[in-house]
């Protein structure tokens, strides 16, 4: 029998009503999902910034920098780990690798929501299922209303003009294979809890619709 059949789950002393009573307000994971170049992050960044400034406690996942530690690549890895670690663990832009980038996301989203944080998350997240099962993972373990999927909705033509990282051009060259919106795929939400409509808003607007999306259904007091 495998290992992972003999552990355990336990409670924790402290819960998180106790530390959602001191905060003064609820956890969620409030999850960005969209192509690259939509404005996931810089929403996000926004978002954090209005809710920092009300005291609200936080964090902030996003794909870039995530993919700098928790799920590096394999080059990245390969240094101090060696190849076969770094082949193994490392994670790139596969349909697998992307899975297992968000099932990780998913697990760490949930424990920053049982912590009593609002725990913004910006990751292209492109596959539906991916997405479903972190959705799951979060309300089976706490609330209902405790995953808030923001779909920021820009057209194509839209993120490929703005290509903040230059990846779109690269990938129209070949130089980057199984980019997202070019020759990989994007599944959007067929039922977010709001839709973002990232081509007509500017950033600041689009935050204040994700903070009062959070207080009209209680997760952070009114201002
Ligand atoms: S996800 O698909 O696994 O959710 P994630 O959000 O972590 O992706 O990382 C996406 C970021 O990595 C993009 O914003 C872009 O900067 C960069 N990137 C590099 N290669 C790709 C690729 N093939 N497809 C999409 N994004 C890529």
């Amino acid at each position: 029998m495998s290992g992972d059949t003999h552990v355990t789950w336990h409670d924790h002393n402290v819960s998180r009503a106790d530390r959602e009573q001191m905060a003064g307000h609820s956890g969620c994971v409030v999850w960005f999902t969209g192509l690259s170049g939509c404005g996931k992050s810089t929403v996000a960044n926004v978002v954090d910034r209005k809710l920092f400034e009300r005291k609200i406690r936080t964090i902030l996942l996003d794909g870039d920098n995530i993919r700098h530690g928790l799920n590096a690549g394999p080059t990245m890895l390969s240094d101090e780990h060696g190849e076969d670690f770094a082949e193994r663990f490392g994670l790139g832009f596969g349909a697998m690798d992307r899975e297992e980038n968000i099932r990780r996301i998913g697990a760490i989203a949930e424990l920053f929501c049982s912590a009593g944080l609002v725990t913004l998350t910006a990751f292209v997240s492109p596959y539906r299922q991916d997405r479903d099962l972190a959705r799951r993972l979060v309300v089976s373990r706490g609330r209902p209303d405790d995953f808030v999927e923001v779909f920021v909705d820009a057209p194509l033509e839209v993120c490929e003009q703005r290509d903040p990282k230059g990846l779109y051009k690269k990938a129209r060259a070949g130089e980057i294979k199984n980019f997202t919106g070019i020759d990989d795929p994007y599944e959007p939400p067929t039922e977010p809890e709001l839709i973002l409509n990232s081509g007509a808003a500017q950033p600041d607007e689009l935050a204040d619709q994700v903070v009062a999306f959070l207080e009209s259904i209680g997760k952070i007091p009114k201002a």
